[in-house]
């Protein structure tokens, strides 16, 4: 067995299968490039990351809030409707599709960086909605737009704070600390030591300071454990010391993070242990909580979802080996052209298994050397017309891709809502 099968991909006769359908008959019908989802996928991560969380402290509920920016497809918001999630929106837009597709406004939280007042006016237009601010500057715009929009009734907010600690696959997906990785200060978050004067000022204003939030970063793998860890005991310590303040939280919000296996040798995060642990934590913190949210986005979608591309040729070039595809990364799967360390598995579709493999780099149509979907990967020779499967393409794939070269960006297709 391969390392990705699992209830969405399958190899029948050494070919590929999306639940029951085969990769190539897709692919024929619907035309490549195609992106196809497993709702079925999806559901099962969630309910596993559900009863990772279970039993969950007395009286306290566990709200899975899905990072609505890893993938918006509509089918996918109204199951996650169904199975009681909540929403992270980072965008007045990301606020709007969630309620299009559903979502009460009492499930969306709003999460900005570098917002403007008419982002907040257009969030408030949804007075349920919770805003969660990540500046102390952000106070005085809100205010702002609270007084433009005339709104009477208490303005639900949350603080994100930067709990001093950051973690991510790359760089450039850690979110927390003082600094990422690479050098680049980290913009997100309010800083430890003005935590408390921030709520002492949503106070004055009149307010209601309902939680804390943090979100170190993107992609964990098991290494990541301790400093995750880390991070949950300053965050119940710095709500200990908001409650010794006045301020008696509705919930602490740890973000999301938790990443699913890319690759065979990436080890995976420990999960079950992290929710044990949160849970743990806050039971014996007696904070007086309703509620313990995580935002998961990757680890729900990234799995449930593939981009199926067509072998226009096969090129070499100075030793080199090249499968031409008809797709470009950034028109489709866009993260190995961003981000060094991203690593996206690459199935051949039409021939799993067997026959004779060969290095081959496959190559995308855009006019960028770093479009390239996989490199010297060891794969059975793909002949002309062959489909191969670019595995993990459910998470920040649609979501991150534009029309560069003026490619467009494929249709997607959900299984089990076909
Ligand atoms: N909560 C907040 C406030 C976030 O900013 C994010 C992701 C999440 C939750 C969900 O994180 P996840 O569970 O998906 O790791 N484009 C990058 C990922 C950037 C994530 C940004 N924020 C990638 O393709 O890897």
């Amino acid at each position: 067995m391969n390392w990705w099968e699992n209830e969405f991909l399958q190899v029948k006769q050494n070919k590929l299968y999306l639940e029951n359908f085969s990769a190539e008959q897709l692919a024929r019908k619907y035309g490549t490039p195609l992106y196809v989802y497993s709702l079925k996928k999806v559901a099962t991560n969630y309910r596993y990351l559900r009863q990772a969380f279970e039993p969950a402290p007395t009286g306290i509920e566990v709200k899975i809030a899905y990072a609505l920016k890893a993938n918006s497809h509509p089918g996918l918001l109204k199951m996650l409707i169904k199975e009681g999630a909540a929403i992270d929106a980072v965008s007045p837009a990301e606020v709007e599709k969630a309620i299009q597709a559903g979502f009460p406004e009492d499930r969306i939280m709003f999460t900005g960086t570098s917002i403007s007042q008419e982002d907040f006016e257009r969030v408030l237009a949804h007075p349920g909605v919770t805003i969660n601010i990540d500046a102390y500057e952000q106070i005085e715009l809100l205010q702002a737009a609270r007084k433009r929009c005339q709104i009477k009734n208490p303005v639900r907010v949350s603080v994100r704070w930067n709990p001093g600690l950051g973690r991510g696959f790359s760089s450039k997906t850690v979110t927390a600390g003082e600094r990422s990785s690479d050098g680049t200060p980290i913009k997100f978050g309010i800083e430890d030591s003005r935590v408390i004067e921030t709520f002492e000022k949503l106070r004055s204003l009149k307010f209601l300071t309902v939680g804390l939030h943090q979100h170190l970063g993107s992609g964990w793998s098991e290494e990541d454990f301790p400093v995750a860890v880390k991070a949950v005991d300053r965050m119940i310590k710095k709500a200990r010391q908001l409650k010794m303040a006045g301020f008696n939280l509705e919930f602490l919000d740890f973000g999301g993070g938790f990443g699913p296996r890319y690759s065979p040798d990436q080890r995976l995060f420990p999960l079950k242990e992290y929710a044990a642990y949160i849970v743990d934590r806050v039971e014996n913190s007696r904070l007086g909580l309703n509620s313990i949210i995580v935002e998961p986005g990757k680890y729900l979608v990234a799995e449930a979802g593939v981009l199926l591309v067509k072998v226009e040729y096969l090129k070499r070039s100075y030793g080199n080996l090249f499968a031409c595809v008809n797709a470009g990364t950034y028109n489709t799967v866009p993260r190995p052209a961003i981000y060094e360390e991203a690593y996206h598995e690459i199935v051949n579709a039409s021939q799993v298994n067997g026959g004779k493999k060969h290095r081959i780099t496959v190559a995308g149509h855009l006019c960028e050397t770093g479009d390239v979907f996989g490199v010297e990967r060891l794969l059975p020779c793909p002949e002309r017309g062959q489909i191969l499967a670019v595995l993990m393409a459910g998470a920040y794939c649609r979501s991150m891709a534009s029309n560069f070269n003026l490619r467009d960006i494929p249709q997607e297709i959900l299984l089990g809502s076909l």
